[in-house]
């Protein structure tokens, strides 16, 4: 089974580029199951319904999400009637949504499960046991299980690999928007990397227009961040599982 996962979607820059890739890659690379987080899709921050249902409509079977899912106050409406678009799983109780799906694919059953980390972002439930927990729950299904592990501390991401090893196919990081190099697979068959990347403007910080990242650097005063525009990159991974045991195969790095 090929899975595409797509790093942060960020404003209409980089729904641009994924309407303008997703039907050319999916013919190249044959796709079974396109993953994308669209924490930022909406303006940079956040998610709506509209843009959520034209991001299902361009290919994307399941979105991620992260800290930023809550921008838009609506889409907690939405977060309850539709169980493609994921907020992370380790939230408290009583939290609307979802934070795991198992789908079908091309025959195949894969489940997908959206974590967050704890350092330097909310004080959420542990990722670690939430996580493991639900996997346990997902195995009785299938064995084709795919992590977003949302986090800010590299650490904290690897770690979540390294517990993980061997009972999901992969953990791939997202959040800081900045692809990191050091895809593997682990030695019990979970593919790994840190980040992902983000799919957006591409002469920006993180997605933010530069001039106004770096005057809030200068002068600490709060202002209002807006998308940059320009060229737009595409930042992915595509990851060949074994259908039947759930290993990974091999885990690429796509930019674009
Ligand atoms: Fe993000
Ligand atoms: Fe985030």
């Amino acid at each position: 089974m090929k899975i595409l996962f797509i790093g942060d979607i960020f404003g209409q820059p980089g729904r641009n580029v994924v309407s303008q890739m997703l039907p050319q890659l999916r013919d190249e690379l044959k796709i079974d199951l396109i993953i994308a987080n669209g924490e930022n899709a909406a303006g940079g921050m956040g998610i709506t319904q509209e843009i959520a249902q034209e991001l299902f409509l361009s290919g994307i079977h399941v979105i991620t999400s992260g800290n930023h899912v809550w921008k838009e106050k609506k889409i907690v409406d939405f977060l309850k009637i539709e169980p493609r678009l994921l907020r992370p799983l380790n939230y408290p109780p009583d939290v609307p949504g979802n934070g795991s799906i198992i789908i079908e694919s091309n025959k195949i059953k894969a489940g997908i499960v959206n974590l967050m980390g704890r350092t330097f972002l909310s004080e959420i439930d542990c990722p670690f046991r939430t996580g493991m927990k639900e996997i346990e729950r997902i195995r009785e299904e299938t064995s084709v299980i795919i992590v977003d592990m949302h986090g800010e501390a590299t650490s904290e991401k690897s770690a979540m690999g390294w517990l993980l090893d061997g009972t999901v196919s992969a953990v791939v990081g997202t959040h800081t928007h900045v692809q990191t190099a050091d895809e593997r697979i682990l030695p019990c068959g979970t593919a790994f990397i840190t980040d992902v990347g983000m799919t957006g403007p591409r002469d920006s910080v993180i997605g933010i227009k530069r001039d106004i990242a770096i005057r809030r650097f200068l002068t600490q005063i709060p202002i209002r961040f807006e998308v940059a525009k320009g060229e737009a990159q595409f930042n992915a991974v595509l990851i060949e599982v074994d259908s039947i045991s759930g290993k990974a195969v091999s885990i690429k790095r796509i930019q674009r």
